[in-house]
């Protein structure tokens, strides 16, 4: 096993045998976990190694990914912080996560070359598994396939099934520049918000927010205390956050909120961002005054929502109603610096690694 020095970018390991027990034709890359990081991941955290990639067996696909998504949970999966609802990553295994790719060999008669699907075998060139572990999507759905990776679908879900989001609400954001912020900010203003505020970590991104996203406004949280600029920016409360990051942005907004107001749980950004645990929500006695409504979610368990957004999503992109934003790294042996890149501020809206095509 090649280890690499703190802080270098992991270097390719190769698995493959030469010669006559050579297993296929095919060779791919795939990253592993080399070492189980205690808080915030280094680059030799992650191994990079080159594997052979066998014909599918009988009732198998296999499939070249074409992008693969990039999420601040892979940080909590790396650590293998119990509270994750998901399996944690394996030392010396192949790293998981959303994916899309096109089939370029099939043996089973579900899904045929050249069709396009998504799946969670990310952080790995080609994919080889039974049929079942894939899901066809539409090809034509997007003009990039890079767009069926979207957050979209959990901002929805977030906003409609866990806050319920009413007309006239006014709605703030965190973490609102990036890939499930700026989906959520823009969907509450489709969905009826009276008003949305968000929050970003530098002034480009809020700039950005006021700007080319359309939130009413918006303020750095390093800009003195969050409380503060929460409250200059909505004057009349709050009556629903979509809470990205926890920690004092959470404080903040059950502070600013309204009676009867509701916070969806997606993501825990101090905690992922920093390494360290989060200080939590504070005091609930507000929560119990106000009477208010704190509730975490996932994604898996809404995915019946998918069709009904699906057909929106669609639309407002036509139409021009909503921005999706991407930000691409290419190549997979770029994936974890991009990926520490990530927490550390450096992107804009979803990142994406492109894999092939
Ligand atoms: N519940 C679910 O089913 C579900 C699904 C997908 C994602 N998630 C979670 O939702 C959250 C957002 O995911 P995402 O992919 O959309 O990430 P994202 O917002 O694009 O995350 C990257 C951003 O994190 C921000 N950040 C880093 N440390 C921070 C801190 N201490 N405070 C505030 N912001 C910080 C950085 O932006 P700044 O420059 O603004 O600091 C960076 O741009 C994550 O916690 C993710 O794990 C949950």
């Amino acid at each position: 096993m090649i280890t690499t020095p703190k802080g270098t970018a992991p270097t390719v390991q190769s698995d493959v045998q030469s010669g006559p027990s050579r297993r296929g034709p095919r060779t791919g890359l795939e990253v592993r976990l080399a070492a189980r990081p205690d808080g915030l991941p280094a680059l030799d955290d992650f191994e990079i190694a080159e594997v052979a990639v066998p014909d599918p067996a009988p009732g198998q696909v296999l499939v070249r990914n074409l992008f693969m998504s990039l999420d601040p949970g892979m940080l909590t999966l790396m650590t293998g912080d119990p509270g994750m609802p998901m399996p944690r990553y394996e030392i010396g295994e192949a790293m998981y996560g959303d994916a899309v790719g096109e089939v370029v060999a099939s043996a089973d008669p579900s899904l045929g070359e050249g069709d396009l699907v998504v799946h969670r075998m990310g952080w790995r060139e080609y994919a080889l598994a039974p049929a079942g572990a894939f899901r066809r999507v539409d090809k034509d759905a997007y003009p990039s396939p890079s767009t069926h990776l979207s957050f979209g679908l959990v901002a929805y879900v977030g906003l409609m099934a866990v806050a319920g989001l009413r007309p006239g609400d006014t709605v703030f954001v965190s973490s609102a520049a990036g890939a499930t912020g700026s989906m959520a900010g823009q969907i509450a203003r489709l969905k009826g918000a009276g008003r949305v505020i968000g929050s970003a970590g530098s002034p480009g991104k809020v700039a950005h927010l006021t700007g080319k996203l359309g939130f009413d406004a918006a303020f750095d949280y390093h800009d003195g205390p969050v409380v503060d600029r929460l409250r200059e920016a909505a004057p009349d409360g709050i009556d629903v956050y979509f809470d990205n990051v926890g920690g004092e942005q959470l404080r903040a907004a059950i502070e600013v909120m309204n009676a009867h107001g509701r916070i969806a749980v997606c993501g825990a950004l101090a905690r992922q961002g920093t390494g360290r645990p989060d200080d939590g929500p504070g005091d609930l006695f507000t929560v119990l005054g106000k009477r208010l409504t704190i509730r975490g979610f996932t994604l898996g368990d809404h995915l019946d929502r998918a069709a009904e957004f699906g057909p929106q999503f669609r639309a407002w992109l036509r139409d021009g109603a909503i921005v999706h934003e991407e930000t691409v790294i290419d190549g997979l042996a770029e994936a974890p610096r991009a990926l520490l890149d990530m927490v550390g501020g450096a992107y804009l809206g979803k990142p994406v690694v492109r894999l092939a095509g």
